[in-house]
């Protein structure tokens, strides 16, 4: 850019970056159902963990709960992108309420194969983080055959039934490089386990880490956008530490930036976790700018163009209703 004062002070701006096909589904699950149905809508748990996604939903007329007997008898209520166990459909039919299920379907498919194997009696090793929602909702879709396996030094703790008889599944938003690693250490254990059919980790979870892997070792600071509950972004923290970059922070806003991190640095990597606006990374390039990090290059890895279509349940009622 030629009005761009050359400072020697630049930007590496990481794509893809921000918003994946699952969250973008679930964003526009609930702008579209407070359309058609009128605000208040309830959403189960945060609709996907990003604080600026969720106070504008709010404002919006979304009241987020944390579970359904918070939500009126006969209200709809939105379960979030993360997913459910089997019984919270089955106490939102109990109260009568009208449920939409956002979960992003690349969850869904894990849920899928965790039926699939507990329905052929095999031990599951499924690799996550205790307490992330999104294990929560897997777990529950066969609690007597799911073990939690957080991270690798958990695989030395791990007993099963039948060590011919084993399979890995594991949450969409770990580290890549970490979960080879967990999964190296069960198979010195357990030799015969077996991988799941396709991979679990998403492809918006690993083409971010795929490309910060790149900028990192270039950069005196990465700053990620995202949410402190965001697992992706979180994630997105780690690897660039691991893969060289100097220093690097996760921040929900551009005003959180810490202008000593930038001092004597000339080289600022910016990413964001699947679950944050572009807007909130603009803000983030406007700040950098204006203290001489205007000069922005981005490096792209991927183009990605999945996009998946609206719960059926609603594209239902959109259509009666046009
Ligand atoms: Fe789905 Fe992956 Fe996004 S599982 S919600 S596409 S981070």
């Amino acid at each position: 850019d030629e009005a761009t004062p050359r400072t020697g002070k630049r930007v590496l701006l990481a794509k893809p970056r921000g918003y994946c096909a699952g969250v973008d589904r679930a964003v526009q699950t609930v702008q579209e159902a407070l359309k058609l149905y009128g605000a208040p809508i309830y959403v189960r748990k945060q609709i996907v963990h990003n604080k600026h996604v969720v106070q504008t939903l709010e404002a919006q007329g979304a009241i987020f709960v944390e579970e359904n007997e918070e939500v009126p008898a006969g209200a709809t209520v939105i379960f979030s992108a993360h997913g459910v166990a089997p019984e919270v459909y089955e106490q939102a039919k109990a109260r009568s309420l009208k449920a939409i299920d956002a979960t992003c379907p690349l969850v869904t498919k894990v849920h899928h194969e965790a039926k699939r194997f507990a329905a052929e009696d095999y031990d599951i090793l499924l690799i996550g983080h205790e307490g992330h929602e999104e294990v929560i909702g897997t777990s529950g879709e066969a609690p007597e055959h799911i073990q939690l396996v957080d991270g690798p030094d958990a695989a030395d703790q791990i007993t099963v039934r039948d060590p011919n008889k084993v399979v890995w599944l594991s949450q969409t938003t770990l580290s890549v490089d970490e979960t080879l690693e967990t999964v190296a250490r069960l198979k010195k254990r357990l030799p015969m386990l077996q991988s799941p059919p396709s991979d679990d980790i998403c492809y918006a979870t690993s083409n971010r880490q795929h490309v910060v892997k790149q900028i990192a070792p270039d950069c005196d600071v990465v700053i990620v956008v995202g949410s402190r509950n965001s697992s992706n972004s979180v994630r997105l923290v780690e690897v660039a530490l691991d893969a060289g970059a100097r220093a690097g922070h996760l921040i929900d806003f551009a005003h959180e930036i810490d202008d000593a991190w930038l001092a004597g640095a000339r080289t600022v990597g910016v990413t964001s976790g699947a679950s944050v606006p572009e807007d909130l990374v603009q803000d983030v390039l406007a700040y950098l700018a204006a203290r001489g990090f205007g000069d922005v290059e981005e490096i792209t890895t991927a183009n990605e163009r999945l996009t998946f279509s609206l719960p059926q349940e609603l594209k239902r009622d959109m259509r009666a209703a046009a």
